[in-house]
């Protein structure tokens, strides 16, 4: 055999054991939320906005990248003048990786910063903050206080989740898709190490 042909052996025999093993941590993914149970929650989560705005322009502000699904399709529901901005946060360095976090939590000091701006003035709009999950609420705690020294007409919270259990300060959700139980999920949005963020439905990560 060529070493040409060796290195595309091997090559290929690596490609399949990333497949397999892809496809076991996919497999060990267990479905909380369905598609139906999701898209028939945004349409009422959109019809309750619409009716608290009726008439008037809204902004809705993605937070990156966990909210980029979640928005596209609650906008997609909402009878009302919307456009849309982006802001991405992340904790400094004090929140562990995913795989430490599902073994052993994490305390957080709740240091926030902002690694991507808004595009435009939030002064006197119609503001909706839409966010993937409500955890411990340091996220939306630090972005409240943020929004609100903008003075936007009005500020609201769209939370796809909320795992309440998890809160270490007193932030609600104006508008919650689903109350969820203390899991690592992934899905529609959500991400375990920027995978699975494209699974149609939210699933829990086993933690062992
Ligand atoms: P908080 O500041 O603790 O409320 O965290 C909010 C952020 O933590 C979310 O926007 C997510 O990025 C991340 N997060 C919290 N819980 C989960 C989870 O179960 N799966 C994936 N990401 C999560």
């Amino acid at each position: 055999m060529t070493d040409d042909w060796r290195l595309i052996l091997r090559d290929f025999s690596v490609s399949c054991a990333r497949i397999l093993l892809h496809m076991c941590a996919v497999s060990n993914l267990k479905i909380l939320l369905t598609r139906d149970q999701i898209a028939q929650r945004i349409k009422e989560m959109a019809a309750e906005i619409t009716r608290d705005f009726k008439g008037e322009p809204v902004i809705l502000v993605g937070v990156l990248k966990g909210a980029a699904i979640f928005l596209g399709d609650l906008a997609r529901h909402l009878d009302l003048d919307a456009s849309f901005d982006f802001i991405g946060v992340s904790s400094y360095g004090n929140r562990p990786s995913p795989t430490h976090e599902l073994k052993h939590g994490w305390d957080s000091t709740g240091e926030v910063r902002v690694t991507k701006d808004v595009d435009q003035s939030m002064e006197g709009k119609n503001v909706i903050l839409v966010e993937d999950i409500l955890d411990t609420g340091l996220t939306l705690t630090f972005l409240k206080k943020l929004f609100l020294a903008h003075k936007p007409k009005a500020f609201k919270i769209a939370a796809l989740l909320d795992k309440p259990s998890r809160r270490k300060l007193p932030i609600e959700g104006d508008y919650v898709g689903f109350k969820i139980p203390d899991e690592f999920v992934v899905g529609y949005g959500l991400d375990y190490a920027e995978k699975y963020r494209n699974l149609p439905d939210v699933c829990v990560v086993p933690r062992e």
